[in-house]
């Protein structure tokens, strides 16, 4: 009984749905960023600047719970080796030259240690996050979610938007025009 139990819970825990890197985004790494993005910033009024940041204990300690999920879903991250679940559509696949997820899973699985090193980055602004948010600094936190954002953006730069295509060699007619052109 306890084995059948332990099996169950295990199955669960590695049910497809959580290993997508599709999931995991809107699961996991998105909202959570949302909320640490939301919870600081600067404000200027005709007062002067304002720093926004969370005004109570309950409301830093609901943004610790945040950032740990982030680093959480960072480190599932690092293990996913598909893109989208099956059927599933990913964001944006309507802009021309956007990678499709079987093309996205091709290039994490041809080099996994370059994906989870991508997702180790997020991993670790997480954990700055975390820091600045125990130390309830709102400065280190809005540097912290820039250094986030990075990391999103790099990971997303390298496997998901679309790629400049290769420049065309100019036909030997034209190179040689255009390279004694005064
Ligand atoms: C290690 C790589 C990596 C990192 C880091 C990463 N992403 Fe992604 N993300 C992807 C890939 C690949 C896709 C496109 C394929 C997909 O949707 O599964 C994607 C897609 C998404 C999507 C669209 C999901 C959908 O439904 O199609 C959102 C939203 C998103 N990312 C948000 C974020 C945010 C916010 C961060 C940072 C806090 C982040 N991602 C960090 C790899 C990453």
């Amino acid at each position: 009984m306890a084995a059948m139990a332990l099996s169950a819970t295990i199955a669960v825990a590695a049910s497809p749905g959580d290993r997508t890197v599709q999931a995991l985004m809107d699961g996991w790494v998105d909202p959570s960023a949302d909320a640490l993005w939301a919870a600081v910033g600067e404000v200027q009024t005709r007062d002067g600047l304002h720093v926004r940041a969370p005004r109570s204990d309950v409301a830093w300690r609901r943004l610790r719970a945040r950032a740990d999920r982030l680093v959480a879903g960072a480190r599932r991250l690092a293990l996913a080796r598909t893109a989208g679940g099956e059927g599933h559509g990913l964001a944006d696949a309507s802009t021309p030259g956007t990678r499709t997820a079987a093309q996205i899973t091709a290039d994490i699985q041809a080099d996994p240690a370059r994906f989870a090193a991508a997702a180790g980055r997020l991993e670790r602004a997480g954990l700055d996050a975390a820091t600045a948010i125990d130390r309830k600094d709102p400065r280190a936190l809005t540097s912290a979610g820039a250094t986030i954002d990075a990391a999103c953006e790099a990971c997303h730069a390298a496997y998901w938007y679309p790629r400049t295509p290769p420049a065309p060699l100019p036909p030997d007619e034209d190179f040689a025009r255009s390279a004694t052109a005064p």
